[in-house]
């Protein structure tokens, strides 16, 4: 019956993982709708911290089906491990994680595909996570993919072929590998997959939503790293934004209800590519060690900035956010004052739209508010925030003409504070 999509806003690790996995309980089923082991979706409860790449973050609640869905990539040998971890830790999952025969494989050959064109693109490189995404993607787009359903046909005949092409592409471009150890992990992965639903997901959620079951769809990555929308090209190669939900699960655009915008109170990136607000000095430096910034999955350290509203006044506008979540407000807990970029100068032109390109000279001009200067991580009632954070919240929702429904103020799913509102 209903179906929420909740996804990044920004360049990704806004915190995705963390309220989807408070929101389960609300659900019947939780799916990823796109992107691959690229994304590192941090939970902690309980003491424990988790970190999710390609399953989705609705594993923990209970016996909720979680599903994998056809515009997700996935990689057999990081699945096998990352599923073998959670049910030693006692999270057994096999009978409720569906994945779709229609999601693609990514094979060794793509992620040595990755680091090839990552080192014939020099000082230009994306610095991608590595895992083969933008090579699989291209395959599927190519029509030369392998999909989790070929592995019930005669896969190594199958297998062989799409080899053999990546193959010649890395022989012409002189790229020397070894994938033998990597290849084996991969093949025991595919045998692994096998003990799971393989499922024909868009007609699995469709009947559930005829039964007045609901649905939250899990975006990986953000808005600023679309394929379409981002800051390409330094973007990942999949429909990050909502309409990804739609073509990434079989779902009706007029289908979906609510969509979660997720942002940190501040801004991170990690990789190559444009950053207007990015802070180069010891703020910035302040922001990433209160923050912890450094990425789940390569361990990078993430870019630090202030927030910034003209991009996510654009990615509100692309997805059509009906509900922001502000997450890591505490992290700027200490700052005397807090910067909010409001508009670009360009050439010496002001602008509050996203220009095609936010590559060369972007001055970003900041609007300042006095910060709360107390410890929010404690608080679990919106009746205790401090009033400059409420003037923050205040001053945010006007800016970005949408409510901001939720405020985390730590990594545990405790710290997560729901405003009064519809
Ligand atoms: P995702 O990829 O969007 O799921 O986000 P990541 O897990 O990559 O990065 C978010 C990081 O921030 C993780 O380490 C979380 O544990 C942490 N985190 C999430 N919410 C908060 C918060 O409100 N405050 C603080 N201090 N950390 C948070
Ligand atoms: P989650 O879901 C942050 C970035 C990479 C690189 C670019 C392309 O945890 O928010 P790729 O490997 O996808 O071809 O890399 O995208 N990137 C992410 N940055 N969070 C992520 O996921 C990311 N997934 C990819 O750093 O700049
Ligand atoms: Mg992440």
């Amino acid at each position: 019956m209903k179906v929420d999509v909740l996804l990044g806003l920004q360049w990704g690790d806004e915190g995705k993982g963390k309220v989807v996995d408070v929101l389960t309980p609300r659900y019947d089923v939780v799916a990823r709708f796109q992107g691959g082991p690229n994304a590192g979706h941090t939970l902690e409860f309980e003491g424990q911290k988790y970190v999710l790449r390609s399953i989705p973050s609705g594993i923990f609640q209970g016996d909720k089906v979680n599903i994998i869905g056809n515009g997700v990539v996935l990689d057999p040998a990081l699945f096998k491990a990352e599923a073998e971890a959670l049910e030693a830790s006692g999270h057994p999952l096999r009978e409720r994680l569906h994945i779709s025969k229609k999601a693609h494989l990514i094979m060794p050959t793509h992620r040595v595909l990755d680091a090839a064109y990552e080192a014939a693109k020099g000082d230009a490189k994306v610095g991608t996570t590595g895992k083969g995404i933008g090579p699989t993607y291209t395959d599927k787009i190519s029509r030369n993919g392998l999909r989790v359903g070929d592995i019930l046909g005669d896969f190594p005949a199958i297998y062989a072929k799409a080899k053999a092409r990546h193959e010649e592409i890395l022989k012409s471009m002189n790229y020397e590998y070894d994938i033998t150890e990597i290849e084996k992990e991969w093949m025991a992965g595919i045998e692994y997959l096998r003990q799971f639903p393989l499922v024909d997901s868009e007609h699995e959620i469709n009947n559930l939503l005829k039964t007045e079951k609901s649905v939250l769809c899990e975006g990986a990555q953000g808005t600023m790293l679309d394929i379409d929308f981002g800051s390409y090209p330094f973007v990942t190669s999949s429909n990050t934004i909502c309409s990804g939900a739609c073509s990434g699960l079989g779902i009706a655009p007029n289908k979906i209800g609510n969509v979660y915008g997720i942002m940190k109170a501040y801004c991170t990136r990690v990789g190559s590519g444009p950053f207007p607000t990015e802070l180069f000095d010891e703020v910035g430096d302040k922001l990433c060690t209160l923050g912890h910034e450094f990425g789940s999955v390569t361990g990078r350290k993430r870019r630090c900035g202030w927030i910034d509203l003209v991009a996510l006044k654009y990615s509100i506008m692309v997805n059509g956010v009906t509900h922001l979540i502000m997450m890591k407000s505490d992290v700027l807990d200490t700052f005397e004052t807090i910067k909010a970029c409001v508009a670009y100068r360009i050439n010496g032109v002001e602008t509050e739209e996203f220009p095609y390109s936010i590559e060369g000279e972007v001055e970003p001009i900041y609007a300042e508010l006095p910060g709360w200067q107390c410890d929010m991580t404690k608080m679990t009632s919106e009746d205790e925030f401090p009033e400059e954070f409420n003037n923050y919240i205040t001053f945010l929702e006007e800016e970005l003409e949408c409510p901001i429904k939720i405020v985390s103020v730590g990594p545990d799913r405790d710290q997560t504070i729901e405003r009064y509102m519809e």
